[in-house]
Order: structure tokens, then sequence, then C-alpha cells
């Protein structure tokens, strides 16, 4: 029988408590002002994080995922960038429409996030302790010296080494891994519910990566936090993700336990991302690419944003707009669902 349920992927008939979302995104759609025009470069988004779950946003550079993060966050650099629909539940509570110092409160005690570019995050003027202890002191009422411990402890935790000399380090003196390590001691510190960890490691080398990906996950389940992690490297999502989510020109286009989604994809965008990566056991060096460019926001396409590149594109598809479905179990955007073939 064919079940269909509405956007957003989770049947309203599954109400076990440990598969109950704790933050809905439910028709995100943000957009950027240039001059006259408003374009929108997140769609209609719906995303459903779990109660400690790791859900993996993957997609193309410049597909919406950072927008979508800061959308939660209410961090976007607005203007231009704002919010123009939709609601963000947490915990029954629309994000969107929380006054600013009760959205303050929650950055600080419900929702962390991990920037891309630790640099940036990481104020310059000040030592990476009176940068900690000032975060932990303006939302907990703790002594100056406890809040210290409280830094050389987490400081410890993330695996920064000889964690009390760093204290009165300033940024540029760390290196990378270093200063990313201390970027997550500082999400972590105040013990959040739900971790965003925008490519927390793709600016360092291969090795570090590793390790702080371990000493992020390890933090995950020991705090049963629920962790909605960006990333473009399909290898640590098959590593680490319970589900996956995949978004391609500000839209999210399938969503899945990951294993089904690595197993049979059913998006053809989803199907080139695995075409295009690596097969170990094929030993097959070369990628396959996915041909075509993603169009920018203000060019979109009138139907199917990835019909210009859709190997299995049908008529319909460059004039209607699929809708984000439930079909069988699974939940993606597309008119023309394919079988995968494992090469
Ligand atoms: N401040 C801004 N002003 C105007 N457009 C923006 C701004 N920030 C992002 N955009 C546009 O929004 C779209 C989505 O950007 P976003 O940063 O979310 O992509 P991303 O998926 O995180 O990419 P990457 O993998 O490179 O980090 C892009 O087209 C980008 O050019
Ligand atoms: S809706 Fe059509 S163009 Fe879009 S992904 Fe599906 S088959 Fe391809
Ligand atoms: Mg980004």
């Amino acid at each position: 029988m064919t079940d269909i349920v509405a956007a957003g992927g989770v049947p309203a008939s599954t109400p076990s408590s440990a598969h109950q979302p704790i933050l809905s995104i439910r028709d995100l759609t943000t957009s950027v002002s240039t001059g006259k025009e408003t374009f929108d470069i997140v769609r209609r988004a719906n995303l459903e994080l779990r109660q400690n779950e790791v859900l993996c946003l993957v997609g193309e550079s410049g597909c919406g995922k950072s927008i979508t993060a800061l959308s939660v966050m209410r961090l976007l650099p607005t203007p231009p960038v704002r919010v123009r629909a939709g609601e963000i539940l947490y915990r029954d509570r629309n994000l969107l429409d929380l006054p600013a110092q009760e959205m303050r409160k929650v950055r600080a005690d419900s929702i962390s996030m991990i920037f891309q570019d630790p640099l940036t995050s990481l104020d310059p003027v000040f030592t990476i302790g009176s940068l900690m202890t000032e975060v932990i002191r303006s939302h907990r009422d703790v002594s100056k010296a406890t809040a210290t411990d409280m830094t050389v402890a987490i400081l410890r935790e993330v695996g920064l080494p000889a964690p009390e000399r760093r204290l009165s380090s300033y940024a540029h003196q760390l290196s990378g891994g270093m200063r990313q390590r201390v970027m997550i001691a500082m999400a972590l510190v105040l013990d959040p519910e739900i971790l965003i960890a925008d490519e927390p490691t793709t600016a360092l080398d291969v090795t570090v990566q590793a390790q702080i990906l371990d000493k992020l996950l390890e933090a995950q389940s020991e705090r049963d936090m629920s962790m909605l992690l960006i990333t473009h490297d399909l290898a640590v999502v098959a590593a680490v993700a319970d589900r996956m989510a995949v978004m391609y020109a500000g839209e999210i286009v399938e969503q899945a336990p990951v294993d089904e989604l690595f197993e049979d994809p059913k998006h053809p965008y989803t199907q080139g991302l695995l075409r295009a990566l690596p097969h170990a056991s094929a030993k097959k060096e070369k990628l396959i690419p996915i041909p075509g460019l993603v169009p920018p926001p203000q060019m979109m396409p009138a139907g199917c944003h990835f019909a210009p590149r859709c190997p299995h594109a049908l008529s319909r598809c460059w004039e209607e707009h699929p809708e984000f479905e439930t079909i069988d179990g699974r939940s993606f955007r597309c008119f023309n669902p394919q079988s995968f073939v494992h090469s």
C-alpha cells in the first residue's frame, strides 16, 4: 500500500518517544534582498532532529546548509538575509517568535553551534581563558575559580594538550586544530541539548579531522545530545550519521536513515552524489562528477530545481515543482524516483 504523509517525512503514526523530534524545521524559507529584488536561498526546508541522534546535512557548496543552521540560531546577517516563512520548533516553541532575550537564553542553555570558521568566531582580543570563563559566568551563577575549573576540564575533555597553559593564549597563537577544539569546548561547556556543527573539521588536515570528529561524537553520546552535523564528506556521514538529509539549491530533496539512503537512494541528485564517491571495494579511483552547475538563486528553473542536471527528467519536471513527500516510508522531492544500481 502506498503511504503518503505530510512534508517533514515522519508518518503521524510513529509516536515512540525516542523518535520524537527535539527540533523541527517546517517549511523554512530564508531569502536575501539585493536592492529591489528578493531571492529565496532556502526554500520550504523540512528537517527533523530527534533525541540523541546524529543527523547529517549534506549538499554541494552554496546549497543553503549554513543558512539553514544560522536560521535556527537566529544569527543570520539581517539585512540582507532573513527568514521569510516557516517555523522552527524547539520543544513546541517556535524559535522564530521568541523575543531576542529568550533566544539568547536558548543559545546559551539549549542549542549551541560550532561555526565553519573558528578564527572569525573566537574574539582575537581576549585570551581563551577569559573568553570561556565569560561565556560560563554570563549564564551560570558560579565564581571565577569554578568557571576556570570548568574551562580546564572541558578543554581537557576535547583533547587540548596542557589546557592550564592555554588559558592565557590568544586564538591566533593556536594551531587550526587547537582552535577548533576550543570552539567545541565553548559549544559544550554549558551542556546543550542540541549541537549544530557546521563543517567542524573541513579546514584541518586529515588526521586532526578524525581526532576532532571522534571527540565530538564521544561528547554527543556521553551527553545524550542531539547533533546536526553539516558536512560535504560522505565518508564521514557513513561513519557517524543515524539519519541523513540531502540539500540541493536551497531545498531538502531527500531524508532517510543513513543505511537506507546509501543502500537505496531515491532522488537522482542523491544518486549522483553517491556515484561521485570513490568506491573502495571496486577500487575505482576516479570520481564521477555530476554534470552541470547548481543554478544561482536568482535563476532557479520554474519546475524542479535539479531538472537541468537530471538524467531522468520528465516533461512535467520542467513545469511543475515537486513537493517533499513520504511515499512507502521514503521521503524525497521527485516526480520520477529511481532504483539505484550499485557499481
Ligand atoms: N550574507 C549573504 N548575502 C547574500 N547571499 C548570501 C549570504 N550568505 C549566503 N548567501 C547565499 O546563500 C546561498 C547559500 O549559502 P550557504 O552559505 O548556506 O551555503 P552552504 O551550503 O553552507 O555552502 P558551503 O558548503 O560552501 O559552506 C548561496 O547562494 C550564498 O551565495
Ligand atoms: S523531479 Fe524530475 S527533474 Fe527533478 S529530480 Fe525528479 S526526475 Fe529529476
Ligand atoms: Mg556553509
